[in-house]
């Protein structure tokens, strides 16, 4: 095989001992390819972020909850949270207690908070009526609350800034009195606050910003036990342009600072949290496809692959950016560089992978790598046009590889008609 355009995954050794046209034909694509090792730093990163002695990381699995990369994810030491019964029941499997989980519950059912009383972990709810109804569920126990610190959130879409005037979460500071007047006629004990103020920041400000409204707001309650910032922590989706990674350590010294003179004040030991979903998982994957036309249509030229949304719907629902790499099984090389648009086989026009790239020139049968798709890639994958999602593979840190999920079948497709 030729490794047409690789720069990211050579000098990172992504593929480890085997190279990802060997992994496309032995598995098929589309192929979500793992690297153990990248994972696991991105662990570390963020684990010495906070330099206080009760600083927890509690990785958020919506971005991504294939059960062997949640089992490493808690071999490094990280807890979880959760935003739905599956994602509890995910993360038992993995090995998590009830304990190091943490429900973030948004507009849930009585059935679904039995389920996370019954399961025994730790609860958040995100409004004044939901905290109600954990009142008559659970009347004497222990909750927390989200918080929506106002402001301007953070992120890199509208669709997800979680914080502030346009958004359905938290509960905002003008509530603070009925949660209070809550607490007490249930008899319940507050022990903890989160706030997420939204996906993907690339300078702390907001942040850091949020999370002293947060601080300010805990002074009013004596029973805290912990305090969630929650995530956001943004990665460079642009490595090919040489985009600079988040300056943890001005982030994280800054974090620090604000926290133990907090501590101080508040007279008390908690225990702080951040909750990042994205920074932990998407750098460790690529997703491989297979280019099956070239055509041009109007003078765009269409590279067709079966990249098609229902694969990774990131480009089509956020307009995001994933660098592309292009891996050759034959020895033809390219001949120079090219505008293409590369698209997926769903039957919609908005089923772009990536918009209008330069790039060497691609071939017919090339494999093409997306780069950083492991957040938020399989976990919003689909059925989508009654396509197969597709398998996973994890290179170990061995430099050996995996199957850590099959592939569907066309089986899975009608399993649950009656
Ligand atoms: N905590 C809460 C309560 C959240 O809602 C989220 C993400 C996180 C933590 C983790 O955020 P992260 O560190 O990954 O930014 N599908 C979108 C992102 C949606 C984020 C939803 N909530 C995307 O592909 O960009």
């Amino acid at each position: 095989m030729n490794y047409i355009y690789s720069e990211v995954t050579k000098a990172n050794n992504f593929y480890g001992n085997t190279d990802p046209v060997h992994l496309a034909e032995k598995f098929g694509t589309p192929l979500y390819v793992y690297n153990e090792n990248i994972l696991r730093e991105r662990c570390r990163d963020l684990k010495g972020l906070i330099d206080y002695k009760n600083f927890f990381v509690n990785y958020s699995p919506k971005a991504n909850s294939n059960v062997e990369l949640l089992k490493i994810v808690r071999s490094e030491g990280l807890r979880v949270d959760a935003m739905s019964p599956g994602e509890i029941y995910v993360n038992q499997l993995a090995g998590f207690t009830p304990d190091e989980i943490f429900y973030i519950s948004n507009n849930v059912s009585a059935e679904e908070m039995q389920f996370a009383i019954d399961a025994g972990v730790r609860i958040s709810v995100d409004s004044v009526s939901q905290l109600e109804m954990y009142g008559r569920l659970n009347p004497g126990g222990r909750v927390a609350f989200r918080l929506n610190p106002g402001g301007t959130g953070a992120g890199h879409h509208k669709k997800v800034v979680t914080a502030g005037k346009k958004t359905k979460f938290g509960i905002e500071m003008q509530f603070l009195p009925e949660v209070k007047r809550i607490l007490k006629e249930y008899n319940l004990t507050l022990m903890g606050i989160n706030q997420h103020i939204g996906s993907l920041f690339m300078t702390g400000e907001a942040y850091v910003d949020s999370a002293k409204t947060l601080l300010e707001v805990a002074k009013q309650f004596d029973t805290i036990e912990f305090l969630d910032m929650g995530g956001g922590f943004g990665i460079p989706y642009k490595k090919q342009d040489g985009e600079p990674r988040l300056n943890l350590k001005d982030l994280g010294e800054h974090l620090s600072e604000t926290i133990n003179a907090w501590v101080k004040e508040y007279g008390r030991e908690i225990e702080f949290k951040i909750e990042p979903g994205r920074y932990i998982a998407a750098e460790c994957s690529v997703v491989l496809g297979e280019v099956h036309t070239v055509k041009e249509n109007y003078d765009l030229k269409y590279v067709g692959t079966d990249l098609g949304f229902n694969v990774l719907i990131r480009p089509a629902m956020y307009d995001s950016h994933h660098d592309i790499e292009i891996y050759r099984p034959s020895d033809i090389p390219s001949k120079g560089m090219e505008h293409v648009r590369i698209v997926g086989n769903i039957c919609e026009t908005g089923d772009i992978i990536a918009k209008d790239r330069l790039l060497p020139q691609i071939l017919e049968k090339d494999i093409l790598g997306v780069l950083d798709s492991g957040a938020y890639g399989y976990t919003m994958s689909s059925n989508y046009n009654n396509r197969l999602r597709p398998a996973e593979v994890l290179i170990e840190s061995n430099g050996g590889y995996r199957l850590i999920r099959r592939r569907d079948t066309l089986e899975d497709l009608v399993r649950n008609f009656v």
